[in-house]
Formats: C-alpha cells, structure tokens, sequence
C-alpha cells in the first residue's frame, strides 16, 4: 500500500506533536479502490458503494473483473459487489424508505455485464457494519427504467421516489447526440409513461448529466447547457429561468457543477450555487476543441424566490477556471469546491489534442472553500488549504463521509483501465480532513433514530469543555450521490436547536415538512464553534415506500 501524507502548513508537521490544535486541513492518502470510483455514494456509518465501468478493474468477483465495490471506512479497504448491469455512467439516490437505488448505465464493454442502460439495482439498508452480507438487488427483465438512459440524472423528490432526468440512449463520441428528452420515475408515476422536456430538447446537445435540485417547495430546479428552469412535479409544468450569464455551459461534456445552498429555518430560502464549466460555444464539433481551452472560472447565485429570479444570477470568481468541480457542503453550512481542470472538457478521446485519453489537462490540486454568508468577492478562499498531488478529473468521487471529513476517490480520462499513461486511471483513495479532525469534538451521544417533520425532539450531547458554544449548529444532511461533477441529492438543513444549561442536552426543532427536506434517510451532524461531530444516521418522516403522502406543516417559502 502506498501511503502518504500532505500537510498544509510546514508548520503543522513541527507542531503536530505539542498540539493537535495547530494542525490544519490535511490531505491523508489511505487505501486503493480496487475499481475506479466514479460514483460514490454513503450507504451506513461504515461503507461506501463506488461503481465503475464494467471493463477490466483489478478488483475479482466471480472470476471476472468487478464494477461494483462496498468501501470500508474502518479498515479503508474495498471489497466486490456482485453486480448484474454495467452500472458506467449511472446515477442514484435514496428512497424515503431508507433503500438506496442506482439507475441507469451503459452497454458492457465486458461480456460479464449486462446492458445497464434501463437499470435499477436496489440495495437495502444494511446492518453489517463489514459489508460481508450485504447485497445489490436486480432483476433486468422485470425490473427497469422505462427508457434506456446513459449520463441520467436523479433526485430524490416531496414524495419519496426518486426523480429521474435526461440522458443518452447510446455510444456517443462527446455530444448528447441521441437524447432522452423526458423524466421518469422510480417507483413509476404516469403508468409508466416517461414525460417529454421541452427544456431537455432545448439544452441539446450539452446536457447530459442534467443538474436537478429538489426546491423546499416541492418542485425541482434544472440546469442543462446554461438554461435553467423549475420544473412542477405536480403540474408537469417548466417555468423558464435565466440563462447561466456569459455564456457559461455547465453540464456534460462542459461539466460544471451546481448545488443547493444549506436552508435555514424559518425562512428556507433556496439558492442555488453553479460554478466552473465552459463557456465555449456547443456548436463546435469536438475535433476542433482542445484540451488547452480555459475552462470557466465562473459562480453564478441566484435567490429562487420571485424577487431573487427578478434580481438574476450574481456572478463572482473561483481561484482558478475549474471544468468538473464538485462541491461538498460541510455540516458548518460552508461548500468546498475540490477536483477538476484548469483546461479542457469531460468525456475521453474526443477533442483534437489529447493528453494521454484525457480531454482536459491542468488538475486543479488545491481545494477552495466557499462562505455562502460571506459578502461577494469575498466568498471564496483557498488559505490554510493543502495541495494532493493525485489528479481528480474525469470519472472522479467525492463524498463528506459519516466521520465528518471528505472521502476523494477515482480519476480515469481512459475508456478502461490504463496504468501506463499520463493521466492514467486513478486507484488510490484519499481524505481530506478538516481541521477538527485532530481536536477534541462534540460528541452525539443519543438521539431518535427516526424523526418526524415538524416536531421537536432532543440530542444528548458531550461538548468539550474547551469550546464556549458560541455558536451551535445542527445540520440535517443528505450525503446525496457523486456521479460526473454532481453531487445529486445533496442537501443541508439547519434546525433550530438549545442547548441546556448543563450543555448536555439539545432541544431541536425537526424541519417543518417533507418538501424542506424530502423524505428518507439522513444524518444528522452537530456543529459546535466550527467543530463538528461524527454524523449520525437517522429516518426523517415515516419511513414508508414511496409515494409517501405530505408530512408535517406548509410553509411559505420566502
Ligand atoms: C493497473 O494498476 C493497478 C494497481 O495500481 C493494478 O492492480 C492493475 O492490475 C493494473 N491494470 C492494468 C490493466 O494495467
Ligand atoms: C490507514 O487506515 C488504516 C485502517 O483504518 C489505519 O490503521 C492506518 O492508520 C491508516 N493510515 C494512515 C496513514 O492514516
Ligand atoms: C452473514 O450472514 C451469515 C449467514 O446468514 C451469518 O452467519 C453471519 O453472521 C453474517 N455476518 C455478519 C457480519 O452479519
Ligand atoms: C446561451 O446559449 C445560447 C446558445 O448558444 C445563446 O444563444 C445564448 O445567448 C446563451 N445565453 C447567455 C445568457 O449567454
Ligand atoms: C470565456 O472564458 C475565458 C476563460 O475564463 C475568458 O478568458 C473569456 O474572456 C471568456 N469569454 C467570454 C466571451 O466571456
Ligand atoms: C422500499 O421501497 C422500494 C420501492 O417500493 C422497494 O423496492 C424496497 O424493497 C423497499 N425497501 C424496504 C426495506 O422495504
């Protein structure tokens, strides 16, 4: 195993040993991903699902090369899962019950798979803290998506079942050239009948991987190419939104990423954050792009209110162009923003001047930190941040992880695996760690397991007694999907919470309804003056297979 370890600040490492305190963010490599992670998502305290592309991983299952792997954050090892479908290119989410669907993928490059381009794998919930018994559930003939969908995205919506956006019917060298223009969901509405976008035909031909965002209302943003809509699960309507300014494309292959700002009570007003990507033009054909074209350095924020829509996007800089960021929201309501390239586009092989496979070159190496409370042009910072010297651009992970610290996996710009290339397909795993990582911590030490919306409910609490609890967060979080520079998903909820005067329990307010945070599983992360506890697992609503019926209390989002 090859082991390294990237301080931030020379200092760190003199100071290490006196006091754990001066130690800041750190880069810690850790383990090998036995297949290429290039969808991670958090399936229990202990384990991590990654998928990859069902070609020739060196991790063995059954005797051929396995796509599917469960990681285990004890022993930072990987360990096969017996997949049926090629799962490359797919996407996931939870259910309100708690199980975990992947869908979607592709038409196996290894005879060992199955077409998985119609896929639903379901995993259930899993006690076993190893991974040892724990299994993907499929059956291809009976159960599938509607249509046959490669690059998809998902989002898990009010009612509990999981909305499923866009993508590909086939092979394609770079451009959504064959589209699956409509959403479907799993479990099915409509019978069964997908329904057609006139946004998704719109964004044509950069809009695979389609940012789709839950609103606290209950309708779904949508960001393709540099359109943007709402779109009314209930009404089947798409109300449009402005273009991304400047010409800024931020879905695949011009990969940006976009996330939902953290809601906070009592208003929960929803913004939305889109950074990086490309601003070239999409009518170029592929050939003539080049890895060497600047990626965009563009954010732009909206307020996702009428007045905010009226205002338009704001525009502010990252630290360097980015194409395929991702963003990460850490339990302190702040974004980190880490992966990508300086130059260049997603997808492998298509653009004129390939480095190695790659269609990008330049990884950006250090991370940024986004302060959405923070004022414009002072957002965005990258002091105290270490530098990897492990690329993470096409095909790469991330995930915050249950200890509180951010698992970074994969990077493979190759159609398969390829050691013996510049940038070459990536197997080792690693972690960056905030600095609260080697402090003293808040502890949770009891908490319901299930919680319904709208009511209040208590969190007994270990508070280090060096922290004044000037400050006391309390997150809710979905850990969401990584999958192609988007974080589906994912999603930060504050509630109000007081603590006793003994400092030893916690009265706190679950969030008014199923649409604020929709319903399924969560977890739950204490902040105490910028240092966080390990998170905690929980059931948020009734814990029903969906659809699941309004929970809780309206309220209207201003
Ligand atoms: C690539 O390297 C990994 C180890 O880093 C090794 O396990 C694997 O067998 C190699 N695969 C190929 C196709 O060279
Ligand atoms: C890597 O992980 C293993 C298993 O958790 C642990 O024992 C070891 O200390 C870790 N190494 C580093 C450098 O963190
Ligand atoms: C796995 O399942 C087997 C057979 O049901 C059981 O004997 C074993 O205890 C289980 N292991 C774990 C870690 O749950
Ligand atoms: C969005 O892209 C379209 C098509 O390339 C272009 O006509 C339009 O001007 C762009 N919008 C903005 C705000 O740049
Ligand atoms: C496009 O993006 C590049 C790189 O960020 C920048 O230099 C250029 O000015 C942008 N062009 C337009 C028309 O905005
Ligand atoms: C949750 O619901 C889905 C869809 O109805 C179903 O396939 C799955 O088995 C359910 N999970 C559990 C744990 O009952």
């Amino acid at each position: 195993m090859r082991l390294s370890r990237i301080i931030s600040s020379p200092l760190a490492l003199v100071a290490g040993a006196t006091s754990a305190a001066a130690a800041g963010w750190e880069f810690v490599q850790n383990g090998t991903s036995g297949i290429i992670a290039l969808e991670v998502m958090v399936v229990s305290p202990t384990l991590a699902i990654f998928f990859d592309r069902a070609s020739n991983d060196p991790l063995m299952i059954d005797g051929h090369a396995a796509w599917g792997a469960l990681w285990n954050f004890e022993t930072n090892t990987a360990s096969p899962l017996r997949v049926i479908t090629d799962t490359f290119c797919g996407s996931g989410a939870f259910l309100s019950n708690g199980t975990m669907i992947s869908v979607g993928g592709n038409i196996p490059a290894n005879p060992a798979a199955l077409d998985g381009r119609n896929g639903v794998r379901i995993f259930n919930p899993c006690a076993d803290a190893t991974g040892a018994n724990c299994t993907l559930f499929e059956d291809p003939t009976n159960l599938h998506l509607a249509e046959t969908r490669w690059y998809t995205s998902t989002a898990r919506v009010f009612d509990g079942s999981v909305m499923i956006v866009g993508g590909i019917h086939e092979d394609t060298p770079f451009y959504n050239t064959d589209p699956v223009n409509s959403f479907e969901f799993f479990p099915p509405k409509d019978n069964g009948v997908p329904r057609p976008s006139a946004f998704l035909e719109r964004s044509l031909p950069v809009n695979l991987f389609p940012r789709t965002l839950a609103l606290p209302d209950g309708t779904v943003l949508m960001i393709a190419n540099n359109q943007t809509i709402i779109y009314d699960i209930e009404k089947n309507t798409e109300t449009i939104l402005p273009d991304i300014p400047n010409g800024v494309r931020v879905t695949n292959p011009f990969d940006g990423t976009a996330a939902l700002l953290p809601l906070s009570p009592p208003n929960f007003t929803p913004e939305v954050l889109v950074c990086g990507g490309s601003n070239s033009s999409d009518q170029i054909p592929a050939l003539q792009l080049s890895t060497q074209d600047p990626a965009s350095d563009q954010c732009s924020r909206m307020v996702l209110t009428p007045e905010g829509i009226k205002k338009g996007w704001q525009v502010e800089r990252l630290l360097e162009p980015r194409t395929m960021p991702e963003m990460i929201l850490l339990p302190n309501g702040q974004v980190l923003i880490t992966n990508g390239a300086r130059t260049g586009y997603a997808a492998v092989a298509s653009v004129g001047d390939l480095v190695g496979n790659s269609n990008a070159d330049h990884a950006v190496l250090t991370p940024s930190i986004y302060t959405p409370t923070a004022p414009l042009g002072k957002r965005i910072s990258n002091k105290g941040m270490p530098t990897t010297n492990i690329e993470r651009m096409y095909h790469s992970g991330v995930t915050l992880t249950p200890m509180g610290n951010i698992l970074i996996a994969g990077n493979n710009p190759n159609s398969e695996v390829v050691n013996d290339t510049v940038h070459a397909s990536e197997f080792r795993v690693e972690y960056l760690n905030p600095p609260f990582m080697s402090e003293a911590r808040p502890k949770v030490l009891n908490m319901p397991s299930k919680i319904a919306f709208n009511r209040q409910f208590t969190m007994e609490v270990d508070i280090p007694r060096n922290l004044k609890a000037s400050t006391i967060q309390v997150a809710l979080m979905d850990l969401g999907f990584s999958s192609h520079a988007f974080h589906s998903s994912q999603r930060l909820v504050f509630m109000d919470a007081k603590l006793s005067l003994d400092r030893k329990t916690l009265a706190v307010t679950s969030p008014p309804n199923n649409r604020i945070f929709p319903p399924g599983p969560g977890w739950v992360f204490l902040t105490i003056d910028d240092v966080t506890s390990e998170g905690t697992k929980i059931m948020v609503g009734n814990g029903l297979a969906p659809p699941v019926q309004d929970q809780g209390v309206p309220v209207r989002i201003v």
